[in-house]
Protein backbone atom coordinates (compact mmCIF):
# COMPACT_ATOMS: atom_id res chain seq x y z
CA UNK A 1 0.00 0.00 0.00
CA UNK A 2 1.35 3.33 -0.75
CA UNK A 3 2.50 5.49 2.46
CA UNK A 4 1.25 8.82 0.56
CA UNK A 5 -2.60 9.09 -0.41
CA UNK A 6 -4.57 12.31 -0.82
CA UNK A 7 -8.30 11.78 -0.05
CA UNK A 8 -10.54 14.74 -1.19
CA UNK A 9 -13.28 15.28 1.41
CA UNK A 10 -16.67 16.79 0.39
CA UNK A 11 -18.73 17.53 3.26
CA UNK A 12 -21.52 18.68 1.22
CA UNK A 13 -24.89 19.41 3.18
CA UNK A 14 -27.23 18.79 6.35
CA UNK A 15 -25.55 16.22 8.31
CA UNK A 16 -22.83 15.82 5.95
CA UNK A 17 -20.10 17.90 7.41
CA UNK A 18 -20.71 16.85 10.92
CA UNK A 19 -20.56 13.27 10.12
CA UNK A 20 -17.41 13.47 7.57
CA UNK A 21 -15.56 15.28 10.87
CA UNK A 22 -15.65 12.41 12.54
CA UNK A 23 -14.71 10.21 9.78
CA UNK A 24 -10.83 12.18 9.76
CA UNK A 25 -10.98 11.31 13.01
CA UNK A 26 -10.64 8.04 12.22
CA UNK A 27 -8.10 8.82 8.98
CA UNK A 28 -6.02 10.59 11.50
CA UNK A 29 -5.85 7.56 13.73
CA UNK A 30 -5.04 5.36 10.89
CA UNK A 31 -2.40 7.57 9.48
CA UNK A 32 -0.03 7.33 12.60
CA UNK A 33 -0.95 3.70 12.95
CA UNK A 34 0.26 2.80 10.12
CA UNK A 35 2.81 5.56 9.56
CA UNK A 36 0.66 7.25 6.30
CA UNK A 37 0.77 10.55 5.14
CA UNK A 38 -2.76 11.38 4.34
CA UNK A 39 -3.38 14.62 2.55
CA UNK A 40 -6.30 15.80 2.99
CA UNK A 41 -8.06 18.36 1.13
CA UNK A 42 -11.97 19.86 1.35
CA UNK A 43 -14.12 21.18 -0.57
CA UNK A 44 -17.68 22.51 -1.38
CA UNK A 45 -19.97 20.22 -3.52
CA UNK A 46 -24.20 20.13 -3.92
CA UNK A 47 -25.60 22.70 -1.64
CA UNK A 48 -22.48 24.02 -0.59
CA UNK A 49 -21.37 24.53 -3.67
CA UNK A 50 -23.91 26.16 -5.43
CA UNK A 51 -23.30 28.78 -2.58
CA UNK A 52 -19.92 28.80 -2.96
CA UNK A 53 -19.75 29.11 -6.96
CA UNK A 54 -22.84 29.06 -8.16
CA UNK A 55 -22.80 24.99 -9.52
CA UNK A 56 -23.48 22.27 -7.49
CA UNK A 57 -20.45 20.60 -8.62
CA UNK A 58 -17.36 23.79 -8.76
CA UNK A 59 -14.93 22.69 -11.25
CA UNK A 60 -12.06 23.13 -8.83
CA UNK A 61 -13.60 20.20 -6.68
CA UNK A 62 -14.33 18.19 -9.71
CA UNK A 63 -10.36 18.61 -10.25
CA UNK A 64 -9.63 17.62 -6.72
CA UNK A 65 -11.84 14.55 -6.83
CA UNK A 66 -9.94 13.93 -10.14
CA UNK A 67 -6.46 14.21 -8.44
CA UNK A 68 -7.47 12.61 -5.22
CA UNK A 69 -6.56 8.64 -4.45
CA UNK A 70 -9.97 8.41 -3.21
CA UNK A 71 -13.04 10.52 -2.36
CA UNK A 72 -14.82 10.68 0.79
CA UNK A 73 -18.58 12.32 0.59
CA UNK A 74 -20.92 13.38 3.16
CA UNK A 75 -24.18 14.14 2.02
CA UNK A 76 -25.83 16.40 -0.52
CA UNK A 77 -29.42 18.51 -0.62
CA UNK A 78 -31.84 20.32 1.79
CA UNK A 79 -34.84 22.15 1.19
CA UNK A 80 -33.19 25.38 0.60
CA UNK A 81 -32.02 24.35 -2.94
CA UNK A 82 -35.82 22.63 -4.12
CA UNK A 83 -36.86 25.10 -6.17
CA UNK A 84 -33.60 25.66 -8.10
CA UNK A 85 -33.42 24.57 -11.61
CA UNK A 86 -32.88 20.83 -12.37
CA UNK A 87 -29.39 21.49 -13.36
CA UNK A 88 -28.27 23.33 -10.47
CA UNK A 89 -29.89 20.94 -7.69
CA UNK A 90 -27.02 19.33 -5.04
CA UNK A 91 -28.12 16.04 -6.35
CA UNK A 92 -26.06 16.64 -9.55
CA UNK A 93 -22.98 17.22 -7.95
CA UNK A 94 -23.68 13.17 -7.03
CA UNK A 95 -24.33 12.60 -10.19
CA UNK A 96 -21.47 14.45 -11.48
CA UNK A 97 -18.74 13.37 -9.80
CA UNK A 98 -19.96 9.36 -10.49
CA UNK A 99 -20.23 9.85 -14.06
CA UNK A 100 -17.17 12.24 -14.37
CA UNK A 101 -14.85 9.50 -13.02
CA UNK A 102 -16.47 6.26 -14.13
CA UNK A 103 -17.74 5.08 -11.08
CA UNK A 104 -20.01 2.57 -12.55
CA UNK A 105 -20.33 -0.13 -9.57
CA UNK A 106 -21.91 1.06 -6.71
CA UNK A 107 -21.24 -1.57 -3.79
CA UNK A 108 -23.91 -1.05 -0.60
CA UNK A 109 -23.38 -3.77 2.01
CA UNK A 110 -26.35 -4.61 4.53
CA UNK A 111 -24.62 -6.40 7.51
CA UNK A 112 -26.30 -6.26 10.81
CA UNK A 113 -23.78 -6.20 13.72
CA UNK A 114 -25.38 -8.58 16.15
CA UNK A 115 -25.94 -5.91 18.97
CA UNK A 116 -28.23 -3.91 16.71
CA UNK A 117 -30.70 -6.96 16.35
CA UNK A 118 -33.05 -5.35 18.96
CA UNK A 119 -33.37 -1.89 16.74
CA UNK A 120 -34.38 -3.86 13.40
CA UNK A 121 -37.88 -3.67 12.87
CA UNK A 122 -38.05 -7.33 11.58
CA UNK A 123 -37.39 -10.29 13.92
CA UNK A 124 -34.96 -11.22 15.57
CA UNK A 125 -34.73 -14.78 13.24
CA UNK A 126 -35.38 -12.87 10.22
CA UNK A 127 -32.22 -10.58 10.08
CA UNK A 128 -29.37 -12.64 12.67
CA UNK A 129 -26.91 -12.71 10.85
CA UNK A 130 -27.72 -11.26 8.09
CA UNK A 131 -25.34 -9.91 5.09
CA UNK A 132 -25.58 -8.75 2.14
CA UNK A 133 -24.22 -7.25 -0.79
CA UNK A 134 -26.31 -4.42 -3.49
CA UNK A 135 -24.02 -4.34 -6.72
CA UNK A 136 -26.20 -1.16 -8.14
CA UNK A 137 -25.17 -0.21 -11.74
CA UNK A 138 -24.03 4.00 -10.95
CA UNK A 139 -23.90 5.66 -14.27
CA UNK A 140 -26.51 4.16 -16.80
CA UNK A 141 -30.06 3.58 -16.74
CA UNK A 142 -33.13 6.19 -16.38
CA UNK A 143 -30.77 8.24 -14.35
CA UNK A 144 -28.65 9.61 -16.84
CA UNK A 145 -30.75 8.00 -20.55
CA UNK A 146 -31.90 10.44 -22.77
CA UNK A 147 -34.32 11.60 -23.89
CA UNK A 148 -35.11 13.34 -20.96
CA UNK A 149 -36.87 16.73 -19.07
CA UNK A 150 -40.34 18.29 -19.38
CA UNK A 151 -41.17 19.41 -22.65
CA UNK A 152 -44.41 21.12 -23.55
CA UNK A 153 -47.07 19.87 -25.87
CA UNK A 154 -49.41 21.25 -28.92
CA UNK A 155 -52.52 21.70 -26.62
CA UNK A 156 -50.07 23.35 -24.02
CA UNK A 157 -50.20 20.37 -21.57
CA UNK A 158 -46.59 19.02 -20.15
CA UNK A 159 -45.41 15.85 -21.11
CA UNK A 160 -42.46 14.75 -18.42
CA UNK A 161 -39.54 12.09 -20.13
CA UNK A 162 -37.21 9.99 -18.66
CA UNK A 163 -35.55 7.11 -20.79
CA UNK A 164 -33.99 3.76 -19.29
CA UNK A 165 -30.95 2.74 -21.23
CA UNK A 166 -28.42 -0.26 -21.07
CA UNK A 167 -26.22 -1.14 -23.58
CA UNK A 168 -24.69 -4.53 -23.59
CA UNK A 169 -21.23 -3.59 -22.43
CA UNK A 170 -22.66 -0.94 -19.41
CA UNK A 171 -24.63 -4.52 -18.37
CA UNK A 172 -21.41 -6.89 -18.47
CA UNK A 173 -18.96 -4.79 -16.91
CA UNK A 174 -21.47 -4.61 -13.64
CA UNK A 175 -22.50 -8.44 -14.25
CA UNK A 176 -18.68 -9.15 -13.98
CA UNK A 177 -18.24 -7.01 -11.26
CA UNK A 178 -21.10 -8.67 -9.09
CA UNK A 179 -19.74 -12.04 -9.87
CA UNK A 180 -16.16 -11.09 -8.81
CA UNK A 181 -17.82 -10.15 -5.60
CA UNK A 182 -19.69 -13.21 -5.12
CA UNK A 183 -16.61 -15.60 -5.65
CA UNK A 184 -15.11 -13.78 -2.37
CA UNK A 185 -18.29 -14.44 -0.63
CA UNK A 186 -21.00 -16.61 -0.50
CA UNK A 187 -20.55 -17.44 -4.49
CA UNK A 188 -24.67 -16.48 -4.90
CA UNK A 189 -25.49 -13.76 -7.26
CA UNK A 190 -29.62 -12.69 -7.63
CA UNK A 191 -30.42 -10.42 -10.81
CA UNK A 192 -32.74 -7.85 -10.05
CA UNK A 193 -34.77 -7.02 -13.54
CA UNK A 194 -37.85 -6.34 -14.75
CA UNK A 195 -37.86 -8.38 -18.08
CA UNK A 196 -41.58 -9.16 -18.10
CA UNK A 197 -42.10 -5.77 -18.08
CA UNK A 198 -39.22 -3.55 -20.02
CA UNK A 199 -37.39 -4.68 -22.76
CA UNK A 200 -34.10 -2.81 -21.60
CA UNK A 201 -34.43 -4.95 -18.01
CA UNK A 202 -35.04 -8.53 -20.81
CA UNK A 203 -31.54 -7.32 -21.93
CA UNK A 204 -30.11 -7.48 -18.97
CA UNK A 205 -30.66 -10.68 -18.21
CA UNK A 206 -29.65 -11.92 -21.55
CA UNK A 207 -26.36 -9.94 -21.29
CA UNK A 208 -26.68 -11.50 -17.08
CA UNK A 209 -26.69 -14.99 -17.96
CA UNK A 210 -24.14 -14.68 -21.57
CA UNK A 211 -21.67 -13.27 -19.15
CA UNK A 212 -22.13 -15.74 -16.24
CA UNK A 213 -20.69 -18.72 -18.70
CA UNK A 214 -17.33 -17.30 -17.19
CA UNK A 215 -18.59 -17.85 -13.75
CA UNK A 216 -19.52 -21.02 -13.33
CA UNK A 217 -18.61 -21.80 -9.82
CA UNK A 218 -21.28 -18.61 -9.05
CA UNK A 219 -24.46 -18.98 -8.77
CA UNK A 220 -27.34 -16.92 -10.71
CA UNK A 221 -30.96 -16.67 -10.43
CA UNK A 222 -33.24 -13.71 -11.27
CA UNK A 223 -36.02 -12.10 -9.96
CA UNK A 224 -38.44 -9.46 -10.89
CA UNK A 225 -37.62 -6.22 -8.87
CA UNK A 226 -41.29 -6.42 -7.53
CA UNK A 227 -40.56 -9.84 -6.28
CA UNK A 228 -37.19 -9.10 -4.87
CA UNK A 229 -38.60 -5.85 -2.71
CA UNK A 230 -41.05 -8.25 -1.03
CA UNK A 231 -38.34 -11.01 -0.73
CA UNK A 232 -36.06 -8.67 1.24
CA UNK A 233 -38.65 -8.40 4.39
CA UNK A 234 -40.15 -12.34 3.81
CA UNK A 235 -36.28 -13.88 3.79
CA UNK A 236 -33.57 -11.07 3.56
CA UNK A 237 -31.33 -13.93 4.42
CA UNK A 238 -31.66 -16.24 0.91
CA UNK A 239 -29.48 -12.84 -0.67
CA UNK A 240 -25.85 -13.18 -0.96
CA UNK A 241 -25.73 -10.29 -3.81
CA UNK A 242 -27.58 -8.45 -5.32
CA UNK A 243 -27.10 -6.89 -8.95
CA UNK A 244 -29.78 -4.46 -10.41
CA UNK A 245 -29.97 -1.04 -12.33
CA UNK A 246 -29.15 2.49 -11.02
CA UNK A 247 -32.91 2.83 -9.89
CA UNK A 248 -33.67 -0.55 -8.84
CA UNK A 249 -30.59 -0.27 -6.47
CA UNK A 250 -30.99 2.92 -5.10
CA UNK A 251 -34.87 1.82 -3.94
CA UNK A 252 -33.82 -1.78 -2.79
CA UNK A 253 -30.57 -0.47 -0.52
CA UNK A 254 -32.98 1.28 0.70
CA UNK A 255 -34.74 -1.05 1.69
CA UNK A 256 -32.32 -3.37 2.94
CA UNK A 257 -30.57 -0.64 5.29
CA UNK A 258 -33.52 -1.08 7.37
CA UNK A 259 -32.97 -4.68 8.19
CA UNK A 260 -29.26 -3.34 10.13
CA UNK A 261 -31.31 -1.34 12.28
CA UNK A 262 -31.10 2.17 10.72
CA UNK A 263 -30.22 3.85 7.57
CA UNK A 264 -27.73 5.36 9.30
CA UNK A 265 -25.40 2.05 9.62
CA UNK A 266 -24.84 1.39 5.80
CA UNK A 267 -21.53 2.67 4.02
CA UNK A 268 -21.40 2.53 0.00
CA UNK A 269 -17.95 1.98 -2.23
CA UNK A 270 -18.46 3.40 -5.81
CA UNK A 271 -16.03 1.90 -7.93
CA UNK A 272 -14.37 1.11 -11.49
CA UNK A 273 -12.26 4.24 -12.19
CA UNK A 274 -9.26 5.57 -11.90
CA UNK A 275 -10.47 5.93 -8.06
CA UNK A 276 -13.46 5.82 -5.95
CA UNK A 277 -15.77 7.33 -4.10
CA UNK A 278 -17.05 6.76 -0.34
CA UNK A 279 -20.14 8.22 1.33
CA UNK A 280 -23.13 6.89 3.54
CA UNK A 281 -26.05 5.73 2.09
CA UNK A 282 -28.23 8.18 3.35
CA UNK A 283 -29.09 11.44 2.25
CA UNK A 284 -28.67 15.22 4.32
CA UNK A 285 -31.49 14.97 7.07
CA UNK A 286 -31.81 18.29 7.58
CA UNK A 287 -34.30 18.06 10.16
CA UNK A 288 -31.48 17.26 12.46
CA UNK A 289 -28.49 19.05 10.66
CA UNK A 290 -26.41 20.78 13.17
CA UNK A 291 -27.66 19.07 16.21
CA UNK A 292 -25.16 16.69 17.16
CA UNK A 293 -27.61 14.32 16.68
CA UNK A 294 -26.40 11.97 13.00
CA UNK A 295 -25.13 8.56 12.99
CA UNK A 296 -21.41 8.67 12.56
CA UNK A 297 -21.07 5.01 11.90
CA UNK A 298 -22.09 5.29 7.73
CA UNK A 299 -19.40 7.63 7.16
CA UNK A 300 -16.90 5.73 9.53
CA UNK A 301 -17.66 2.66 7.59
CA UNK A 302 -17.05 4.10 4.08
CA UNK A 303 -13.13 5.19 5.55
CA UNK A 304 -12.78 1.15 6.15
CA UNK A 305 -13.90 -0.02 2.85
CA UNK A 306 -11.85 3.10 0.91
CA UNK A 307 -8.91 1.34 2.38
CA UNK A 308 -10.58 -2.07 0.99
CA UNK A 309 -11.55 -0.67 -2.11
CA UNK A 310 -9.42 2.10 -3.24
CA UNK A 311 -5.95 1.06 -1.45
CA UNK A 312 -6.29 -2.66 -1.33
CA UNK A 313 -6.10 -2.67 2.37
CA UNK A 314 -8.93 -5.30 3.61
CA UNK A 315 -7.26 -5.67 6.97
CA UNK A 316 -7.92 -1.63 7.88
CA UNK A 317 -11.86 -2.25 7.02
CA UNK A 318 -11.78 -5.27 9.34
CA UNK A 319 -10.06 -2.90 12.05
CA UNK A 320 -12.78 -0.31 11.27
CA UNK A 321 -15.43 -3.33 11.69
CA UNK A 322 -14.09 -3.88 15.06
CA UNK A 323 -14.18 -0.80 16.17
CA UNK A 324 -17.44 0.27 15.43
CA UNK A 325 -18.82 -3.75 16.79
CA UNK A 326 -16.59 -3.00 20.10
CA UNK A 327 -18.43 0.59 20.84
CA UNK A 328 -22.10 -1.28 19.76
CA UNK A 329 -21.29 -3.90 22.12
CA UNK A 330 -20.47 -1.53 25.17
CA UNK A 331 -23.82 0.35 24.85
CA UNK A 332 -23.07 2.95 23.14
CA UNK A 333 -25.79 4.33 20.36
CA UNK A 334 -27.00 7.50 18.45
CA UNK A 335 -30.32 8.58 18.47
CA UNK A 336 -31.59 6.53 15.46
CA UNK A 337 -30.24 3.00 17.05
CA UNK A 338 -31.03 4.13 20.52
CA UNK A 339 -32.87 1.52 22.27
CA UNK A 340 -34.07 0.84 25.95
CA UNK A 341 -31.06 0.00 28.58
CA UNK A 342 -28.29 1.65 25.91
CA UNK A 343 -26.59 5.07 26.06
CA UNK A 344 -27.29 7.64 23.94
CA UNK A 345 -24.80 9.56 22.45
CA UNK A 346 -24.54 12.29 20.30
CA UNK A 347 -22.24 12.07 16.90
CA UNK A 348 -18.67 13.58 17.87
CA UNK A 349 -18.95 11.41 21.17
CA UNK A 350 -19.65 8.13 18.89
CA UNK A 351 -16.91 9.26 16.82
CA UNK A 352 -14.44 9.57 19.49
CA UNK A 353 -15.45 6.25 20.71
CA UNK A 354 -14.56 4.55 17.38
CA UNK A 355 -11.11 6.00 17.23
CA UNK A 356 -10.50 4.99 20.91
CA UNK A 357 -10.99 1.31 20.07
CA UNK A 358 -9.84 1.23 16.85
CA UNK A 359 -6.39 2.75 18.71
CA UNK A 360 -6.54 0.12 20.97
CA UNK A 361 -6.31 -2.61 17.79
CA UNK A 362 -2.86 -3.82 17.25
CA UNK A 363 -1.05 -3.79 14.06
C1 LIG B 1 -28.27 7.58 -3.18
C2 LIG B 1 -29.10 8.84 -3.23
C3 LIG B 1 -28.85 9.53 -4.56
C4 LIG B 1 -29.28 8.61 -5.67
C5 LIG B 1 -29.50 10.92 -4.70
C6 LIG B 1 -29.18 11.83 -3.55
C7 LIG B 1 -29.15 11.56 -6.01
O1 LIG B 1 -30.43 8.52 -3.03
O2 LIG B 1 -27.04 7.68 -3.29
O3 LIG B 1 -28.84 6.50 -3.03
O4 LIG B 1 -30.47 8.57 -6.02
O5 LIG B 1 -28.43 7.90 -6.20
MG1 LIG C 1 -30.80 6.49 -2.50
Amino acid sequence: MKKELSIALFPGDGIGPEVVREAVKILKVLESKLGLKLGLKEAPVGGAGYEASGHPLPKESLELARQADAVLLGAVGGPKWEKLDFSLRPERALLGLRSSLGLYANLRPAKIFDALIESSTLKREVVEGLDIMVVRELTGGIYFGEPRGVQVMPDGKRKGVNTEVYTEPEIERIARVAFEVARKRNKQVVSVDKANVLECTELWRQVTVQTHKDYGDVALQHMYVDNAAMQLVRNPKQFDVIVTTNMFGDILSDEASMLTGSIGMLPSASVGGNNGMYEPIHGSAPDIAGKGLANPLATILSVGMMFKYSFANEQVDAWVETAVEAVLNKGYRTRDIMSKGKEEVGTSAMGDLVAGELEKIKC
